[in-house]
């Protein structure tokens, strides 16, 4: 497996795959990086802060895309960019339109495919949707599987998946957080600067995050609604990175722009992002990734979704779900914010998702294949 062509296009995407790239350009594999720009700027942020200059940028976000839009501008470049490249091994990342259809076009070539944060499961088609099936896909057309836990990985097995396909890696998220971590310099990001003017770390930051097709409509005008109850709770402030899809900007802006203590800002960069978490009292998502990263830094989460694919955060105590019924948001966050007892259980678990050590077992693996 000497040349790697590394697919990604959206920001978690990037977020998971940075450390890998520079991981395997540290070894002697011939690395490409195509992005197919699914997402534009909140990819580029990613790209800026890991240095990584893709090979192949694709550019093809348009204004709320539809699903059958993306998938087909995909396809319809891909041959271009496997001939030119020419690769023995394509790495795709988790359950994205870019994920599924560059691994497809790559099978459609015969070129065999890596997968990361592979195995994760609801068997609930439409929850995560698309991102269930996106998966599900991945796992039939992938050669190697690189399973962030023991969980992911019996998912593949019982789905026939040969044992010695899978690798149980832990999730790259976390080589992801270690660095940027190890790299944060609070004097030098602008962005860092702003939010100590804008936000006031004197009362307890309640960060929030949200995107999931499952919450567009009435979902997230709940978690809207919940947020306002939330921001009339003592020495509180709301802090809220608003996600450029419309679906979700739109009713976030009109139902929350009014209040003092709720900060609605722009999508952060991953660094100014990691910082924020760490001031963070309690977290409000319905972020796969933020799910993962958040017992590191010893943050509670309640999570904005019926179902999860990540049972681990749930057994170690970490993460709550709790769906878009606003009472219910409300209710688990006063709690949180009421009760110092509830809140330590919550921020003093284990990280089930690994030591950051992810893209050194995935080398690892690749270098005797
Ligand atoms: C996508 C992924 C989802 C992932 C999420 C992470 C699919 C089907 N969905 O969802 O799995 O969890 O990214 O955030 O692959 N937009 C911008 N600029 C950006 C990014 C998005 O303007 O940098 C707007 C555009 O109008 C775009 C829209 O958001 O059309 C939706 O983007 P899309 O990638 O289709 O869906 P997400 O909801 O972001
Ligand atoms: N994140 C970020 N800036 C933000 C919000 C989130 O860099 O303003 C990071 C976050 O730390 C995590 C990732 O983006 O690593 C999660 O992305 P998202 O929630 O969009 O997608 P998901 O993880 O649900 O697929």
């Amino acid at each position: 497996m000497e040349r790697v062509l590394v697919c990604f296009g959206t920001r978690p995407e990037a977020i998971k795959m940075a450390v890998l790239v520079k991981k395997m350009q540290e070894y002697n594999f011939v690395v490409s990086v195509c992005v197919t720009a699914q997402h534009r700027e909140m990819l580029d942020q990613v790209l800026q802060l890991f240095d990584i200059k893709p090979d192949y940028d694709l550019n093809l976000m348009s204004p709320n895309q539809t699903l059958n839009t993306i998938s087909s501008k995909i396809f319809s470049e891909m041959d271009k960019v496997l001939d030119d490249f020419k690769p023995d091994l394509v790495l795709v990342h988790g359950d994205t339109t870019t994920a599924s259809i560059c691994a497809w076009s790559a099978f459609n070539k015969q070129i065999k495919i890596g997968h990361v944060e592979a195995g994760l499961r609801t068997y609930n088609k439409y929850s995560p949707f698309p991102e269930e099936l996106n998966r599900q896909i991945i796992g039939r057309i992938a050669d190697f599987h690189f399973s962030p836990t023991i969980t992911s990985k019996e998912n593949l097995l019982k789905e026939g998946i040969h044992d010695s396909s899978i690798v149980v890696t832990g999730n790259t998220v976390i080589d992801s957080l270690f660095w940027t971590l190890e790299n944060i310099d609070e004097t030098k990001n602008k962005k860092i600067v702003e939010l100590k003017d804008l936000i006031d770390f004197d009362k307890r930051i309640v960060l929030v995050t949200g995107h999931r097709r499952e919450n567009f409509g009435d979902g997230i005008q709940n978690i809207c609604q919940s947020l306002l109850k939330i921001s009339n709770i003592d020495n509180t402030e709301i802090v809220f990175p608003v996600h450029l899809n419309p679906n979700i900007k739109e009713p976030v802006l009109d139902i929350l722009s009014h209040k003092k203590n709720i900060k609605l800002i722009e999508p952060l960069d991953y660094e100014s992002f990691i910082w924020l978490m760490k001031k963070a009292y309690l977290i409000i998502t319905d972020s796969g990734g933020i799910q993962e990263e958040a017992p590191s830094l010893g943050k509670p989460v309640l999570v904005t979704r019926d179902t999860t694919e990540r049972p681990e955060a749930l057994q170690a105590g970490t993460v709550k779900l709790v769906g878009s019924n606003a009472d219910k948001i409300f209710n688990e966050a006063a709690q949180l914010l009421q009760d110092s007892n509830k809140f330590d259980k919550m921020s003093n678990a284990h990280n089930p998702y690994g030591d950051g050590d992810a893209c050194t077992k995935i080398v690892d693996f690749l270098i005797k294949k």
